[in-house]
């Protein structure tokens, strides 16, 4: 059964791929480097992004968004230097419409081996009135020839609608349809302040594409902001209609609320490829290993909770979970933790916990106590665990080593 198999499966090579070859390839564009440095408190230093950097070529991220070349003089170098080193992936760079922003662009991201600008522009009334302070058919003259700067540079122009979903659908259409005729290869509506809900995102998608008459010359991308908590959901419905490229960042990242998740994007296809039949080319196996990186170097720290890579999401605590996992581990368990780079589930032991985990951590901690033993001593863990909240091996074996002093006297 296909769950059985991707929650199980070993997806050691970042050519592997997820399902059968008649699926459809989704790209994965991270933007941990760029709009996920962009939130308050996560800059990194030039070596901390290459060490980023390394990590995401090497687990098969398609494309790396690897900074803002004209933001800042660090920026543009990081950018060049990542160009320089990278293996695989595409690298691209981010720019406004304007010419000197452009060209800048491509002078750091030309050593690539695949090199790419991504332009973009705001699109709806309230960023075109009060923030670029443009009437839109001014926009629309910019997106032409913004685009066409950028193609004067490099084959792969990527082109963006900022604000895309609270942009005048009429408008949005023709700015997409002159991006694609100016030559841009990848059209992206953002769904910049994480407004959009799914269906709304996922129907955007299937309007733009049939109403703009040179669609198919483009592949389509979502880029989703978690304002509202909805940014993967928003992603996948994006690509339900039709989107092939998917924008997200490492431990979601990035402005305000962050962009969607890599990890939860890319777990969420592996591991319901039967009703998201893609295929990606990530290693799964090297999540954690970004994850914890990213969270190191951007100094910020990942929640508890947090899906995929959060230090509880292989965690159980309560009996009856504990229970079933000691059973079977799909129980309660959707996908193993080896393959997103976790070494194991942990049984935490706590006042949740029940007979069957007492007996397992006992024998894991080398103990093999009889009936009476094991009885007094689990009613006096349930004591301890009752007074103390966090009950550590050290307590346990504490604990045992006490009812066995008793046993003897
Ligand atoms: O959220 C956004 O609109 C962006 C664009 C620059 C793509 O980050
Ligand atoms: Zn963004």
């Amino acid at each position: 059964e296909n769950h059985t198999d991707v929650s199980g499966g070993t997806s050691t090579s970042p050519s592997s791929s997820l399902g059968t070859s008649d699926r459809d390839r989704l790209l994965i564009f991270d933007t941990t480097l760029r709009d996920g440095e962009q939130c308050p408190g996560a800059s990194m230093t030039f070596e901390e992004k290459l060490q980023v950097a390394e990590v995401l070529d090497d687990m098969g991220v398609d494309i790396i968004e690897a900074g803002f070349p004209i933001a800042s003089q660090g920026d543009f170098e990081s950018v060049r230097e990542i160009a320089r080193r990278a293996e695989r992936a595409v690298i691209a760079g981010l720019s406004r419409a304007q010419f000197n922003d452009i060209d800048r662009c491509a002078e750091a991201v030309r050593a690539a081996r695949r090199p790419r600008i991504h332009t973009f522009i705001s699109t709806s009334p309230i960023h075109m009135k009060h923030k670029l302070q443009m009437e839109p058919e001014a926009v629309l003259q910019a997106v032409v020839a913004s685009v066409k700067r950028a193609r004067n540079h490099v084959d792969d122009v990527e082109w963006s609608a900022e604000d895309g979903t609270r942009t005048e659908f009429e408008f949005l259409c023709r700015c997409v349809e002159a991006a694609i005729g100016a030559g841009a290869t990848t059209i992206n509506i953002p769904d910049t302040v994480g407004y959009s809900t799914p269906d709304e995102y996922k129907n955007l998608f299937i309007r733009v594409r049939e109403a703009v008459p040179n669609s198919d010359k483009a592949v389509f991308s979502v880029h989703c902001h978690d304002d509202l908590g909805m940014a993967e959901a928003n992603s996948l419905a994006g690509v339900a209609g039709g989107a092939r490229q998917i924008e997200c960042a490492v431990n979601g990242i990035g402005e305000r609320a962050g962009n969607a998740a890599l990890e939860e994007i890319v777990m969420a296809i592996k591991t319901r490829n039967d009703v998201l039949p893609y295929t990606i080319g990530v290693d799964t196996t090297m999540l954690m290993r970004a994850s914890k990186l990213v969270a190191a170097v951007a100094s910020f720290p990942v929640q508890y909770n947090k899906a995929i890579v959060g230090r509880n999401a292989f965690a159980h605590e309560s009996g009856i979970h504990q229970d079933g996992m000691l059973k079977h581990t799909q129980t309660y368990e959707i996908m193993t933790p080896d393959s997103v780079g976790v070494k194991s589930t942990s049984l935490v032991m706590g006042k949740h916990s029940g007979r069957h985990a007492f007996g397992e951590k006992l024998k894991e901690l080398g103990y093999d106590l009889g009936d009476n033993a094991f009885q007094d001593a689990f009613k006096r863990f349930k004591d301890l665990a009752d007074r103390k909240k966090h009950v550590y091996d050290e307590d346990i074996e504490a604990l045992i080593d006490e009812e066995i002093g008793n046993a003897h006297e």
